[in-house]
């Protein structure tokens, strides 16, 4: 059996943070696939061009080339020669990405680079198809989710601590928005995997999540 722990999940339900330090905990190499997508909305908006440009979009797609590397364990996403982890980070970029997610030739791009990546060495791989789409075979498959008020909650949180000023009303209209446009397009949305386990993060700290992951993984594969 192989190695590999599929994450997906809405938007806010702490993916991230939680595939990191269970990759971290199991010595895997963890993969952000939204960073993908929002650097291609980054550079996409930069170029003035929209979602719905299919031509246009496919055409700037030529242009663009994504590389992952890691900096101390930490997941860099290098734009055409750019390290753009930092510039990805906001609330249009999120907007766009999701966006930008909808074009089958986006996905399919990007596809090519994730299984790349999961070739290479066994993964934790987070996103919203990765269970469904990109790692169908992957060994375990976890749907993380919150109650969409706790996830706005946290994100408030988050930037609050980090000096912006932002609303929580705003906040969990854009995760609604976001969900909704992610659950519901057309290619590879956003569904629970048959196969995958749900975990609720709502009430659960951190730790006691990535725990119940990891339990979940060596019930699955003693080898993990
Ligand atoms: O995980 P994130 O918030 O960084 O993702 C940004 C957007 O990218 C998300 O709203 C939808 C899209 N996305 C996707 O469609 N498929 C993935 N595997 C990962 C992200």
């Amino acid at each position: 059996m192989n190695k590999e722990i599929a994450i997906d999940g809405p938007a806010g339900a702490g993916k991230s943070t939680i595939a990191k330090r269970v990759a971290e905990k199991l010595g895997l190499i963890y993969v952000d696939t939204g960073a993908m997508f929002r650097a291609i909305a980054l550079y996409m908006t930069g170029k003035c061009v929209k979602s719905n440009e299919t031509d246009k979009v496919k055409e700037e797609l030529n242009n663009i080339r994504l590389d992952i590397v890691y900096e101390n364990g930490e997941q860099q996403i290098i734009l055409n020669d750019e390290n753009v982890s930092r510039l990805i980070r906001n609330p249009e970029i999120s907007k766009a990405a999701s966006s930008f997610a909808q074009v089958p030739e986006v996905r399919e791009r990007l596809l090519i680079l994730q299984r790349e990546l999961a070739d290479k060495r066994p993964v934790v791989m987070d996103g919203r198809d990765i269970g469904t789409k990109v790692l169908p075979s992957a060994a375990v498959k976890i749907f993380l989710t919150a109650d969409v008020r706790v996830r706005a909650e946290r994100r408030y949180k988050e930037l609050t601590d980090k000096g912006e000023k932002v609303n929580l009303e705003d906040i969990m209209s854009d995760i609604k928005s976001r969900d909704e446009q992610d659950m519901n397009r057309k290619v590879s949305p956003l569904v629970q995997a048959g196969d995958a386990v749900l975990v609720d993060t709502s009430s659960l700290s951190i730790d006691e999540v990535v725990d119940t992951i990891i339990k979940i993984a060596c019930d699955k594969n003693p080898d993990f």
